[in-house]
């Protein structure tokens, strides 16, 4: 199989591609503006100069000036030669490699879909500043939305007569359109699908449109509709606000999963950037991957209401096959009649983020469902749970979750008396703390003090020298102490490098490969970091200092603008500080 691949799908693939993603899921990406930064994978190098520009399509590194777009990259990473990179890329994007001309008609098609698409998008949001939009503008005032947040989610206006954007279409753009379903045809007359209604473009991770959702500002039956299915949109795949959210964020870390365009719009005007609605039904399968090849933290949000329990359990069900290790899933049940959108309104985004941090991790959430309307003190229900449970748990994979929830199910099924009986000692659910702490009446959701370093030494190695002798002055931390210990002797300043050596050597993986086996979700990186700094120092002034010395040294040689906020404002006090003592 070769002969020639056509232009048309090379360019076509190269448009399906997010570079960002790819890039990303082989090397460790940090945000910059609308740029990726990393270590170049090409060559040796301390700081990043390895650049990303997911929008223009194109990798540049200027240190070593590796340049090329995707397939280039896929090339080069992976040692292929042209065609199996654009197969590998082809497959990545579910797409079959033309190798003949019917084919590559098909693909011209789907070029020209997206180009119709963005071309209505930039009409209604026209007609939305235009006078004609003034009942529309008025109406997302009184929904308490500003200019800004308009303009970020590209919100627009479909006029009310029944072909306005027809009409203003060239005639190569208007069989598109139809073909979009943005314009109908059903009677064999053209037909606006969308008529008095506030539009919210769909976009892809590249910021094409690829569909709209309408809503009502009359009263017709349908307060939404939707763009149907077309080549350029999969609904299962596609994920409202993720654009935004990328442009917004630094790294996306979690996102947080809500039902409505509105309630992604009002959380991003309350600085909640993170939060986006699935296209299809959240809950089903093909949208949790869609999300989960995004970030590995996922907050959803429902409705406190039957059926928003029941989209819940959909949620937690669907899942179950999906949590390999480090996948964290939570639920937020909000209030009974309020939506995210009406809640941040109300209460503020202190509190809406509050609900967020604590919403229930799914090992609770299952657990809590699952027991309701059984009381445990009877073998009969301890049995039903069980029979419950069970084939729930079947449904994970091996892992270290799967494991900790079983232990928790077996100790919810065990007589009362002897689960309470704390010197019983035959205890499967005490997972091995060998500093003797109380036994795990729950889940361990919670990483232990030693698990919290060893992470934040994996993300950060070159803290173990600073780590190595306050952990040595704890007993409890005799884990964390060890792996200190053992990254300062080996040298290691990286976390590749941690990999490698426990690769090449079966003594010392053997050794540590258990400091991380009870760790059942990962947290971020910053939050790993944070966490073990204050466990070690919380008011230790010389160390503050440490670090602080360290951020401005981090500052001179990168940029002020990679810093964090969090960093930049530690930076701005500590100058500030400084120059009062010797003014
Ligand atoms: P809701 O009915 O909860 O609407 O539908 P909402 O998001 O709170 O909208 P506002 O605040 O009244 O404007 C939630 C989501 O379900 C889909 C839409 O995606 C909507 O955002 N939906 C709802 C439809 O597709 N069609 C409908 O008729 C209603
Ligand atoms: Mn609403």
């Amino acid at each position: 199989m070769s002969g020639l691949i056509p232009q048309q799908f090379i360019e076509n693939l190269l448009d399906r591609t997010d570079l960002a993603e790819l890039i990303g899921s082989r090397i460790t990406l940090k945000k910059a503006g609308a740029n990726y930064k990393a270590r170049c994978p090409f060559h040796d190098e301390k700081t990043p100069s390895f650049n990303v520009r997911p929008d223009k399509g194109f990798y540049h590194c200027f240190g070593c000036g590796a340049h090329g777009d995707a397939i280039s990259f896929v090339r080069e990473f992976e040692g292929l030669d042209f065609t199996d990179a654009v197969e590998e890329l082809a497959r990545r994007a579910g797409l079959e490699v033309p190798y003949d001309k019917a084919a590559s008609q098909q693909i011209r098609q789907a070029r020209t879909l997206t180009d119709a698409l963005d071309f209505a998008n930039q009409f209604y949001r026209n007609r939305l500043a235009s006078p004609e939009g003034a009942l529309a503008r008025d109406y997302l005032a009184e929904r308490g939305l500003d200019a800004q947040v308009i303009d970020l989610y590209q919100i627009g206006y479909a006029p009310g007569a029944g072909t306005a954007l027809y009409n203003a279409a060239s005639e190569e753009l208007r069989k598109p359109l139809i073909e979009t379903g943005t314009v109908s045809d059903r009677y064999g007359r053209p037909r606006d699908l969308f008529r008095n209604r506030v539009i919210f473009p769909i976009r892809n991770t590249r910021g094409r449109t690829v569909a709209f959702g309408g809503r009502t500002l009359g009263d017709d039956k349908a307060k939404y509709i939707n763009s149907p299915e077309s080549d350029a949109f999969h609904k299962s795949r596609e994920i409202y606000g993720l654009f935004e959210a990328r442009q917004a964020l630094r790294r996306v870390d979690k996102l947080l999963v809500v039902e409505g365009y509105m309630d992604v719009i009002a959380l991003a005007q309350f600085g909640i950037h993170y939060a986006v609605a699935a296209m299809g039904t959240a809950t089903n399968q093909d949208s949790l991957s869609a999300l989960l090849k995004q970030t590995r933290h996922l907050v959803f949000c429902f409705d406190g209401d039957t059926a928003g329990y029941r989209a819940a359990d959909r949620a937690m069900e669907n899942a179950l096959e999906l949590l390999a290790d480090g996948i964290h899933l939570q639920f937020l049940m909000l209030p009974d009649q309020e939506d995210p959108d009406t809640l941040i309104r109300k209460e503020g985004a202190e509190a809406f983020e509050r609900r967020i941090s604590e919403a229930r991790p799914l090992s609770r959430y299952l657990f809590d469902r699952m027991q309701e309307g059984l009381d445990l003190t009877l073998p009969e229900n301890q049995g039903e749970l069980r029979a419950r449970v069970e084939p729930l748990l079947n449904r994970m994979p091996q892992g270290s979750l799967r494991n900790a929830m079983w232990q928790e199910m077996m100790r919810l099924c065990r007589p009362p008396w002897r689960w309470q009986n704390k010197t019983g000692g035959r205890d499967g659910y005490r997972s091995g703390n060998a500093g003797g702490g109380e036994p795990q009446e729950r889940v361990q959701v919670r990483l232990s003090r030693n698990h919290m370093l060893c992470l934040a030494m994996l993300e950060a190695p070159e803290m173990a020298e600073e780590l190595k002798d306050l952990c040595r002055q704890n007993r409890q931390l005799d884990k964390a102490a060890g792996f200190a210990d053992w990254l300062s002797r080996q040298g290691i300043k990286t976390r590749r490098q941690v990999y490698q050596q426990l690769a090449r050597s079966p003594d010392d993986q053997a050794r540590f490969r258990s400091l991380f086996d009870g760790i059942e979700h990962l947290p971020a990186r910053e939050e790993a970091l944070d966490s073990a700094r204050a466990l070690l120092a919380p008011n230790d002034e010389a160390r503050q200092k440490q670090r602080l010395r360290a951020l401005a040294e981090k500052a001179r040689d990168l940029n002020f603008a990679d810093l964090s906020p969090e960093e930049r404002q530690q930076l701005k006090a500590s100058l500030a500080a400084g120059q009062g003592k010797h003014g």
